[in-house]
């Protein structure tokens, strides 16, 4: 199985414009990564360009899950194979309640094929699955009626999208900014729903403006992504010196290292 998500030399553009100018990453499942970064750097480019989104376009560079080629891969294909992407701004799906909406991620990425056919999960067996989840999560029973993400608080999309992490239990999960809009509590509910879940078996890579939510869910590494490429990567002190210092000194010493 796949147990590294290798980003080799990546370019994207956007509209023409080259946003991510070279990245490199290398990802280990059981490994947390957090990507922090200036407004407009590049960071929900990279996830969405890992999601295959038709926006972004691929310039050069490969990005591999084990021996899997994920730009030869369809979108479906990529979650099939343990990719999971939580983003910045989760869209509301009218007339899909949550429960289905899960169920039918569930069965797509999880389910099994005999002969040559998708078996569901029962549902009686995925309702407990659920549940079980959303009680870890703490999110209310009645949720699971609700439309997806439809009037859903900044706060709730954001467990909604964990809970879905829950249930999939990717080996490779992108979270964009999974902390924004959290209220105190609710950050550390959902850094405690992602302990969880997490393990040897899942690579993290969280994208993040803050220290607060790296003191609940500990990077291994950080990485400092300016203006399409990253700059600079270490360990936790890292994002902590960021906060003291700000981008500012990180970048100049950054470019002085370079000279
Ligand atoms: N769909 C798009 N159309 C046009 N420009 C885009 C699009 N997506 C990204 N860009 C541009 O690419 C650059 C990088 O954007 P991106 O969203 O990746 O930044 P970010 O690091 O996630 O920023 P933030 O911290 O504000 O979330 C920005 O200049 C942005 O305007
Ligand atoms: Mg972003």
């Amino acid at each position: 199985m796949s147990d590294i998500l290798s980003i080799k030399d990546l370019r994207v553009s956007v509209e023409e414009k080259e946003i991510l100018k070279g990245i490199n990453l290398e990802v280990k499942t059981g490994e947390v990564h957090a990507i922090m970064g200036p407004n407009g750097s590049g960071k929900s480019t990279l996830a969405y360009a890992l999601a295959g989104h038709p926006k972004y376009e691929v310039e050069s560079g490969e990005v591999w899950m084990g021996d899997d080629n994920v730009f030869e891969m369809s979108p479906d294909e990529r979650a099939r194979e343990g990719l999971f992407l939580a983003f910045q701004y989760p869209t509301a799906i009218p007339g899909v309640s949550m429960a289905n909406f899960l169920r039918t991620a569930v069965n797509a990425v999880k389910g099994e094929v005999v002969d040559g056919e998708k078996k569901a999960i029962p549902i009686t067996e995925f309702r407990k699955m659920m549940l079980d989840k959303m009680s870890l999560l703490q999110i209310d029973r009645a949720f699971a009626r609700r439309y997806l993400n439809e009037g859903f608080s900044g706060g709730e999309k954001k467990r909604a999208e964990i809970l879905q992490m829950a249930l999939l239990e990717p080996r490779f999960a992108i979270m964009d900014e999974t902390d924004s809009g959290l209220d105190i509590d609710a950050l550390r509910i959902v850094s405690e729903g992602v302990n969880a879940i997490k393990g040897p078996q899942m690579g993290i890579v969280l994208i993040t403006h803050y220290n607060r939510i790296l003191n609940y869910i500990k990077p291994d590494y950080v990485h400092i992504l300016v203006n399409g490429r990253i700059i600079a990567s270490g360990g936790q002190e890292l994002a902590e010196r960021l906060e003291v210092e700000g981008y500012d000194n990180v970048i100049k010493e950054a470019v002085q290292e370079a000279i």
